[in-house]
Parts: C-alpha cells; sequence; structure tokens
C-alpha cells in the first residue's frame, strides 16, 4: 500500500525541514504539509498543502479521508517563552491537537503518529546533570506541563488502545533555514543571525547557563529513525531523551569570535531565564541509544562553522 504522510504545523522551525526531508524520501505528492498560515517558497511550491487549525478536529477528518493518510507528524504547538504569556491558549492549542491525532489512532484511521516532547518535561527539582530517562519531573513552566501532560496521553493511548505514537525529547533546535518562534533556546539561532548582520548579540540569557541542545540536522535524522523503527523496538512509549551538545551562551560566543573576530555579546537576562534555570542543562539519552541506534553527528564546532557559512551565502544571495 502507498504511504501518505500528514505534517502538522509544516511552517515550523523544525516542520519545513521535516516536510522537505520526507519529500525528497517519500515523493513531494506523498507529503502534505498543513498548517495555520502559509509557509517558505521552497515549501509551498513542492508539493500539496493545506490551510489546517490543529485543534479543528472535523477538518482533520477531512484531510485525513481525502489523502488517505496513515502517518501523521503533529509539529504543531506554542513553545515556552510564548505559553507563559499565553497558558490557556497554550494548553488549548498543545493539547487538543495532540487528542485529535491520537484519537484518530484509537480509531484505527492512521497507523503511525509522531509527536514531539521536550527537555522542557523537566523541572527545578530533576538533577540537572546527565538527567535521566526516568525521573523526577515537576515541570514548572505552561509549555512543560503541556508536554509531560501528553507524554502521558501518548503512553495511555499505546497501552489502552494500541496506537503506535513515538515521541522524541527535543533539546533546544539550531536551525539556519526557518527561524524558531517562542522558545527559550531560540538565543542560540538568533545569535548566528545577529553576529552576521550586527557584530554583535544582546543574549536574554545569563553567559552560564547551559543547555542542551541540537543542530537541526540531527533532530531531523532522530525523527526519521523512530518512526521507521520496529514497533517492538520502541519500548519508551511516552517520549525519548535526546542528547547531542550542551553549552552556554559564553561558549557559542567564544565559538562564534573563532570565526568572527570582532564579535561581542552583551548580557540582558529576562523571564525566560527562569524558564532556563529550571531545565536540565544535560540528558542521558542511553535509551535511545540502545532502543533504535540514536547516534548525534553535530558538536558545537560543527554547528557553529555550518550556521555560520549557510547565512552568509544567504546573505550574500540576497544582496
Ligand atoms: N526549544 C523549546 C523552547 O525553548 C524547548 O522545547 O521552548
Amino acid at each position: 500500500m502507498e504511504k501518505y504522510i500528514l505534517i502538522i504545523g509544516a511552517c515550523g522551525q523544525i516542520g519545513t525541514e521535516l516536510t522537505m526531508t520526507l519529500r525528497k524520501k517519500y515523493g513531494n505528492d506523498h507529503v502534505i504539509a498543513s498548517d495555520i498560515r502559509e509557509g517558505n517558497e521552497t515549501l509551498m511550491n513542492s508539493g500539496p498543502f493545506e490551510i489546517l487549525d490543529a485543534t479543528d478536529s472535523n477538518a482533520l477528518e477531512e484531510i485525513i479521508a481525502y489523502y488517505e493518510i496513515s502517518e501523521i507528524y503533529l509539529m504543531a504547538a506554542m513553545l515556552s517563552a510564548t505559553a507563559e504569556k499565553f497558558p490557556m491558549r497554550a494548553w488549548n492549542l498543545n493539547m487538543n491537537s495532540l487528542f485529535n491525532v491520537l484519537n484518530l489512532g484509537k480509531e484505527k484511521k492512521v497507523d503511525k503518529i509522531f509527536w514531539p516532547s521536550s527537555i522542557a518535561v523537566f523541572g527545578p527539582n530533576t538533577p540537572k546533570e546527565a538527567t535521566p530517562q526516568n525521573t523526577i519531573m515537576e515541570p514548572s513552566t505552561v509549555y512543560g506541563i503541556s508536554k509531560q501532560s501528553g507524554e502521558r496521553w501518548c503512553e495511555y493511548y499505546f497501552k489502552n488502545f494500541d496506537v503506535d505514537v513515538r515521541s522524541i525529547r527535543y533539546p533546544g533546535l539550531i536551525s539556519w533555514k526557518t527561524m524558531p518562534g517562542g522558545g527559550t533556546t531560540d538565543y542560540a539561532v538568533e545569535i548566528y543571525h545577529k553576529a552576521l548582520e550586527e557584530g554583535t548579540y544582546n543574549c536574554f540569557l545569563k553567559k552560564d547557563t547551559v543547555l542542551p541542545m541540537m543542530y537541526m540536522d540531527d533532530a531531523i535524522k532522530a525523527t526519521l529513525q523512530i518512526m521507521e523503527a520496529d514497533a517492538e523496538d520502541i519500548k519508551v512509549r511516552s517520549s525519548y531523551n535526546l542528547a547531542a551538545m550542551s553549552f552556554k551562551p559564553e561558549d557559542i560566543a567564544q565559538n562564534i569570535q573563532q570565526h568572527i573576530p570582532d564579535f561581542t555579546i552583551t548580557y540582558e537576562p529576562d523571564f525566560r531565564q527562569a524558564i532556563a534555570d529550571s531545565w536540565p542543562s544535560s540528558i542521558d539519552d542511553s535509551d535511545a541509544r540502545a532502543d533504535w541506534g540514536w547516534k548525534a553527528d553535530f558538536d558545537l564546532d560543527k554547528t557553529t562553522a555550518t550556521m555560520l557559512s549557510n547565512l552568509k551565502k544567504n546573505k550574500a544571495e540576497a544582496e
């Protein structure tokens, strides 16, 4: 049987690159992109696109039936910083979109679901270093509470309704193709743009705030890998810890200075500092490594070199 995939939230930071990667793999017409707004030209012109509000279950069902979708990647969500400002909107979007998709799994209208969780499921009482897969969680942010609840529901739907849902706790994600929006780890993307455009960056986190991070290619690789794994190898049905690197703003600034010696950084922590302080600084991802062979390719040096060279190329083309 032919496979048709639906990406919800296809125009966001992860969704854009995930859609393009899946289109390359399965064919443009087999990957239906959807979002509440239109995305960049490459995405819009490379295959089918539908405007979809992820909380609208009827509209979602229509798309599933029309395209004979068997696999859904639910990438739509309100991230940590924005969610603190709009708690009810965040809860509504993050939870109802998940229920809509899980219920399609329960009704056997789709075969497989990917739903991203986050390091935000952890909280101030979680061990900060090498945070284990199973540990105290107690998230203290709106976003983290929604992700932890989501994880519980994923496991519940797997156990009780045999829904094949798979999930990863993404760290902060760094990419040059699409900007992140409303997250606490966004500084690690903004800093590269500002370094090239202005030679300086005013960071909203303190210089010594260590957070787990990952380059987008690794995040996409992990997503495809967990979705392709045999069902019996997916032993964690809440969400897997996933790691690549950990660094603080000061480290990334020094790393950029190796390419742009005059680059300067200033620090002006805002409300996002408290969010970052509640999260782990490094993650133990041994379960993902053991169960489905996870291994990251990008460290900070490689990330910085890739970010700067691609953004430089983009800038030159735009000028
Ligand atoms: N990158 C996300 C955020 O900062 C964490 O999942 O909100």
